[in-house]
C-alpha cells in the first residue's frame, strides 16, 4: 500500500505550555490535544500528519527544509512569536517549494500593534488565525484540498 501524504505541523516558541499559557487567550487546550485531533481528522482525511514543537528558531528553518526533502504535501506552522520576527522563517518558506499554511490560535490582528507584521505570512500560501485548536483543523482540511 502506498504511504499517506504527510503534513507537517510545526509550532515554535510557547506553544508547548498551551492548556496553561494565557487560557484566556489561547484557551485550556493542551498542544498534545491538538494533534490527537489531528492525527484522527487526518486518518479520515487518507492523510498523515507530524506534529512537532520547538522554542528554537533554527529548528523551525531545519524542519521546513525536511518537510521539502521529505515530499510533505503541505506545512501548517504556527510560529509563535516568531511570526513576527524571523526573517529567516520567511527566507526559509521562499526556499521551499512545498505549500506552507500559518496559523495562529488567537487574531493577531486584534492584538498589540508588534502583532501585526507577520514575516511568515508574508511567503505563505495562506493564513489561518483567531479561532483556537480550530484554526489547526481549517488549516488541515485546507491541506487536504491542495
Ligand atoms: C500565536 C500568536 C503570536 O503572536 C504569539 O506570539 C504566540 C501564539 C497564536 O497562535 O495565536 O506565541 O502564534
Amino acid at each position: 500500500m502506498a504511504a499517506k501524504p504527510v503534513i507537517y505541523v510545526l509550532n515554535g516558541p510557547n506553544l508547548n505550555l498551551l492548556g496553561t499559557r494565557e487560557p484566556e487567550i489561547y484557551g485550556s487546550t493542551t498542544l498534545d490535544d491538538i494533534a490527537g485531533q489531528l492525527e484522527d481528522q487526518a486518518l479520515a482525511l487518507g492523510l498523515s500528519v507530524d506534529v512537532r514543537q520547538s522554542n528554537h528558531e533554527g529548528h523551525l528553518v531545519d524542519w521546513l527544509h525536511e518537510a521539502q526533502a521529505m515530499g510533505a504535501k503541505a506545512v501548517i506552522l504556527n510560529a509563535g512569536a516568531y511570526t513576527h520576527t524571523s526573517v529567516a522563517l520567511l527566507d526559509a518558506i521562499k526556499a521551499v517549494s512545498v505549500p506552507v499554511i500559518e496559523v495562529h490560535l488567537s487574531n493577531p490582528h486584534r492584538r498589540e500593534a508588534f502583532r501585526h507584521t507577520s514575516y511568515v505570512g508574508q511567503a505563505a500560501h495562506g493564513t489561518i488565525a483567531g479561532f483556537g485548536a480550530l484554526s489547526y483543523t481549517l488549516a488541515l482540511d485546507v491541506a487536504a484540498k491542495l
